[in-house]
């Protein structure tokens, strides 16, 4: 568990070891880095006019290139006893397609209802989600399951691995669990390479038969990336990524999730308390009193 003794060094060389995102689709927008969802969602960008559960394409979305995921107007409350705490009052909030953005806030500001809630986790109690131009807050759980699963890859600060599991297994578990049991053993052989090479990617190919105990706090977050890229997600979602590490150990899975984003385009939403993290990204948010404030560039 001891950060300091981790020896795993990043292997950068993405393009061989990462899986490759396949080219075409509909939407979202095209980007030059950020290919449509390999996922087949109804996509509201191919059909001419906007239906009840999409939208026009704004001014802002023609200037800036139209958002890979937008939120509008989000509320959302808990209720704690007799009294109704407002976490979200009307959150404004637009990611573009190979976007790194970094969304800070003090603790407790609802950093992490946000994130859950652009990751179709939880629901917004007013306001609406957008995946490119379809709506996706209203849609049924077994398709808001589906899209998660398909589209989104989440790593946490505690990185929730499964303990009983190898690190190989827990790459795996995604894949075990969306394919039926004929479909996974099909397909084993492939997607236990695909495993090793991801674990490979992210300097942990040493490591993979090791149980989360026997893995550091960065070798667990490690894992937990490779875990959240086999099913080829279109937004990494990154809760607190390096918060439980030290700052070097940090810095490795900050180098590991920048590369993601540079070199295979990928989508970064990351939840921070530490200014230092959120400034590396290439956009800062802040979440105060309920509501986003730009702050800037990282
Ligand atoms: N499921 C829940 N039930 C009740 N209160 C919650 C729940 N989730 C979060 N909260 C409360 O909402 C507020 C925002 O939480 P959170 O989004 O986790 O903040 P952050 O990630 O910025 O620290 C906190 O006051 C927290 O206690
Ligand atoms: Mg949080």
């Amino acid at each position: 568990m001891n950060d300091k003794n981790s020896t795993a060094t990043t292997s950068l060389d993405w393009t061989g070891s990462l899986p490759s995102r396949p080219a075409g689709g509909a939407s979202p927008a095209a980007h030059p880095t950020m290919p449509a969802p390999h996922v087949h969602f109804p996509s509201a960008a191919s059909s001419a006019a906007p239906s009840a559960t999409t939208r026009a394409t704004s001014e802002a979305d023609t200037s800036a290139g139209q958002a890979q995921l937008s939120v509008t107007g989000i509320k959302k409350s808990y209720r704690k006893g007799p009294h109704e705490v407002r976490v979200l009052d009307g959150v404004d909030l637009e990611v573009y397609p190979g976007e790194f953005l970094a969304i800070v806030g003090q603790s407790g500001s609802g950093k992490s209802t946000l994130l859950h809630l652009l990751g179709t986790l939880d629901r917004p109690d007013a306001g609406e989600v957008y995946l490119g131009d379809e709506r996706i807050d209203n849609i049924s759980a077994r398709q808001r399951d589906r899209l998660r699963n398909d589209y989104f890859g989440m790593i946490f600060q505690f990185y929730h691995l499964l303990p009983e599991l190898t690190a190989l297994e827990n790459v795996l578990a995604p894949m075990m669990i969306r394919l039926s049991t004929l479909g996974y053993w099909t397909n084993a052989r492939r997607l236990k390479r695909k495993a090793r090479a991801l674990l490979e990617s992210v300097g942990l190919g040493h490591r993979i038969k090791h149980k989360p105990r026997e893995l550091s706090g960065g070798e667990m977050q490690r894992a937990a990336i490779a875990r959240a890229l086999i099913a080829k997600p279109q937004v990494l979602l990154a809760d607190e990524p390096t918060g439980n590490l030290d700052q070097e150990t940090g810095a490795e899975i900050m180098h590991i999730l920048r590369t993601l984003n540079r070199e295979q385009g990928l989508t970064i939403i990351m939840v921070t308390h530490d200014a230092k993290i959120a400034c590396q990204a290439d956009r800062v948010v802040q979440l105060v009193s309920g509501r986003v404030e730009q702050v800037g560039s990282g």
